[in-house]
């Protein structure tokens, strides 16, 4: 199952040979502070219990939840995922994050991929909702919502609680046109 982005990137479902690379690029503390359950540090222990989760929410399904952001070389650069919640009977809605590396930032990556991936939702696997929490202080992952297609739909105050603290967080969302 793949997703094309590029001619030179594509999303496409974990291999056992990413573990090394997921746990290079994802080790870095602004994943974890933009992010609610990603680590730092990022041991190979959390990517095999990574591993072992997505293993099972995919046999329990039969669906893929969680892509790699491959290079042209087919290499893991980032990763983007579905949380599958079934949001108490709305299946037709569902909430995504995702992250990429530090060296691969800026180049306008990250905003071909949530368009793309977002599509796929939209227009492939049935969503006709796709959701977005961002953390009010992360203002790059705003911007690639907006160059996206999604619209800013408000503040939810004290919305998370990481290291201690309340944080209020941005909801994003696309919706599927139905005429
Ligand atoms: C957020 C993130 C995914 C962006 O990836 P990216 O590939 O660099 O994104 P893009 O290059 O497509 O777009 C980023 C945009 O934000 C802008 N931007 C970057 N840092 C910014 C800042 N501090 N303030 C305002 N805008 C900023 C860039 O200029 C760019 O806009 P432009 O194309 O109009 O110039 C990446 O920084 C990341 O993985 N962060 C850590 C994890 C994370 O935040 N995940 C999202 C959780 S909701």
């Amino acid at each position: 199952m793949m997703i094309k982005v590029t001619n030179e990137i594509t999303l496409t479902p974990y291999l056992k040979k990413d573990k090394p690379d997921l746990v290079r690029h994802i080790n870095h503390p602004d994943i974890s502070e933009n992010t609610l359950t990603i680590p730092y540090p990022y041991k190979k222990e959390d990517a095999d219990e990574f591993f072992q989760m997505i293993q099972e929410k995919e046999k329990q399904t039969g669906k893929i939840w969680n892509w790699v952001i491959r290079d042209k070389d087919n290499n893991l650069i980032g990763s983007i995922g579905l949380l599958g919640r079934e949001f108490l009977g709305n299946p037709h809605r569902d909430v995504f994050g995702y992250w990429i590396g530090k060296e691969f930032r800026g180049k306008g990556l990250m905003s071909k991929v949530v368009k793309s991936f977002s599509d796929y939702c939209l227009n492939e696997r049935g969503l006709v909702r796709l959701e977005a929490n961002v953390f009010f202080h992360n203002q790059a992952s705003m911007k690639v919502l907006e160059k996206a297609g999604f619209e800013r739909e408000g503040c939810l105050k004290k919305a998370y609680l990481k290291k201690g603290k309340y944080l209020d967080s941005v909801l994003f969302a696309k919706t599927k046109r139905i005429d």
